[in-house]
């Protein structure tokens, strides 16, 4: 058998990430990745840039980063056992077949700047991040993740939680959400990004976005979603098949696919 790509988190690494994730915003697994698997990574997504000339691309779903480094990550066991692990600690019950929906996010050119301050909830209660190509230069000009933490609680229903959703992810809420003052005010902190940790937060529960980037530079991402809060919503399924009658796509309207929408991870 193949040997698993992440390491095996003792139950008190998991909970001290917990802890990080509730006091802090995050937590950082330090030194989580292999070298090896974040070089291949590194190249995939040169290599795309080069074919392809594109600016800015999201590749979303273990099917779609199936034979990716990041999908050998998507369906490591030991990630998935962390992931639960923080679900559960968070007092969310474990879904039945709950996997991890990988993301690949790639930011070039002027995309970098366009692609910016997208302050959203996510659709999934816990948030991996693992930086795959970060620019150099001061945390300032790196596309940097703004985050304001733990802003809501999981919500019972999942028109409240659009409903919320609707009222912060807008033009007029970024733009005072990317202020410096109103992140003095309210708490926004910025994430680091260092090559090889990996990143834990409540993307349900925390605004984010990251910072523009120059020009000049490209910036990956890869992003780990898990638990999404109202997968069992009757109207979440009714939406979701009204959504495959219409377009005839495999994936869900809600939830799952919704993460590719809300950029800025
Ligand atoms: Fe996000």
């Amino acid at each position: 058998m193949e040997k698993d790509a992440f390491p095996d988190v003792s139950a008190a690494t998991a909970d001290t990430l917990y802890q990080d994730i509730e006091r802090n915003g995050f937590g950082i697994l330090r030194e989580a990745i292999p070298g090896w698997l974040l070089d291949q990574a590194a190249q995939e997504v040169r290599a795309e840039l080069a074919a392809t000339g594109a600016e800015y691309f999201c590749h979303l779903g273990q099917e779609r980063l199936a034979r990716t480094s990041l999908g050998l990550l998507g369906q490591s066991a030991a990630f998935h056992r962390l992931l639960a692990a923080l679900q559960v600690r968070a007092g969310l019950p474990p879904g039945r077949e709950e996997r991890i929906l990988p993301v690949l996010r790639v930011l070039s050119g002027a995309a970098g700047q366009r692609h910016s301050h997208r302050f959203h909830f996510d659709a999934y209660l816990v948030t991996a991040l693992l930086p795959i190509i970060i620019p150099p230069g001061p945390e300032a000009a790196r596309g940097t993740l703004v985050i304001y933490p733990n802003r809501r609680p999981v919500r019972r229903s999942l028109l409240a939680n659009l409903a919320e959703k609707a009222a912060w992810q807008n033009p007029v809420a970024a733009r005072a959400l990317a202020a410096p003052w109103v992140q003095r005010r309210l708490g926004g902190r910025e994430m680091p990004t260092e090559r090889g940790h990996l990143y834990l937060f409540w993307g349900y529960r925390s605004l984010h976005a990251n910072r523009p980037c120059p020009a000049d530079v490209v910036r990956a991402t890869a992003l780990f979603h898990f638990a999404d809060p109202h997968a069992a919503s009757p109207l979440l399924r009714r939406l979701e098949a009204r959504h495959h009658r219409q377009e005839g796509v495999a994936q869900p309207v809600l939830g799952r696919s919704w993460a590719a929408a809300e950029e800025g991870s």
